[in-house]
């Protein structure tokens, strides 16, 4: 009972009756492929520190998938932990694959989908990705599902038309916000050092919100929409304070804890 309360709690952001709706931001963190067990004391140390000074926001860490359950068992309620990827199907002849269900047994709540890395390197399509999100809410995780334009395509001036497409076509019907997000990581950005400008952020996380209320209704209105892409300790603070920015989706940066902390501190409260 306890267990499936607390589960809930971590992936709702907010429960189904609002109660604790807004608990905060959420920061995530996406290990990408890095980190052995060593790694896991980046854990303990994040756990340490939110036990001391519990965060005002919500925490996740997604680590590689040989280390999701190891990390959720030193989880120790203080952070959420998710997957990277997760495939459509539950179970089946997919040699490597690793299924939602799966990350939710290994003690994940949450899975990353779409990342421009899996978009690029492994040529997930938007209608791949879509059929990954519902996978993950049939297995009771919540999703971030990532979008973002190449360099070239801002440079074209389309970003706009190419999240709008990312968007509408990635995040399938049903998306509430107890348990999707929307990360938004401009592929020019993720890694580079380089971040948009606030007033470009600004403009882009207003434009994903008016998309998706126009799609979702008043639902729409409390997906967050995560900014990911070189965040950092030193500008965490003014990204996570631009309108309608609902957290950060932060890869280099949260793989040490200290760093990652930093971040989390910068989130404001009760957002
Ligand atoms: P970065 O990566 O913070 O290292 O730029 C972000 C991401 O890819 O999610």
């Amino acid at each position: 009972m306890a267990r499936g309360g607390e589960r809930r709690r971590m992936i709702g952001r907010g429960d189904h009756d609002g109660k604790d709706k807004e608990k905060g931001m959420l920061i995530a963190g996406n290990w990408k492929m890095n980190g052995l067990s060593s790694a896991l004391e980046e854990v303990d140390a994040l756990v340490r520190a939110l036990k001391a000074h519990p965060a005002g926001c919500d925490v996740l860490v997604c680590p590689p998938a040989t280390l999701v359950s190891q990390a959720a068992a030193r989880a120790r309620g203080k952070i959420a932990v998710g997957g990277q990827d997760c495939h459509p199907q539950p179970s089946g002849a997919f040699t490597g694959e690793v299924s939602a269900e799966m990350l939710r047994d290994a003690g994940a709540n949450w899975v990353i989908v779409g990342h421009s890395e899996r978009r690029q390197y492994h040529g997930e399509t938007d209608a791949l990705v879509a059929t990954k999100a519902k996978a993950a809410w049939r297995a009771g995780l919540g999703v971030i599902v990532c979008i973002g334009e190449t360099e070239a395509e801002r440079n074209a001036g389309r970003e706009e038309e190419v999240v709008d497409r990312q968007l509408a076509a990635s995040v399938p019907d049903g998306a509430a916000a107890a348990r999707t997000a929307i990360a938004y990581e401009p592929v020019w950005a993720i890694g580079t050092g380089r971040t948009p400008t606030t007033a470009e952020i600004a403009r882009m996380h207003a434009h994903l919100r008016s998309e998706l209320t126009k799609r979702f209704a008043a639902g729409g209105r409390a997906i967050p929409i995560l900014y990911g892409g070189s965040v950092n300790p030193r500008n965490a603070k003014e990204i996570l304070g631009v309108a309608e920015v609902g957290g950060a989706l932060v890869g280099g940066a949260s793989l040490k804890a200290a760093d990652f902390l930093t971040i989390i501190e910068s989130a404001p409260a009760g957002h």
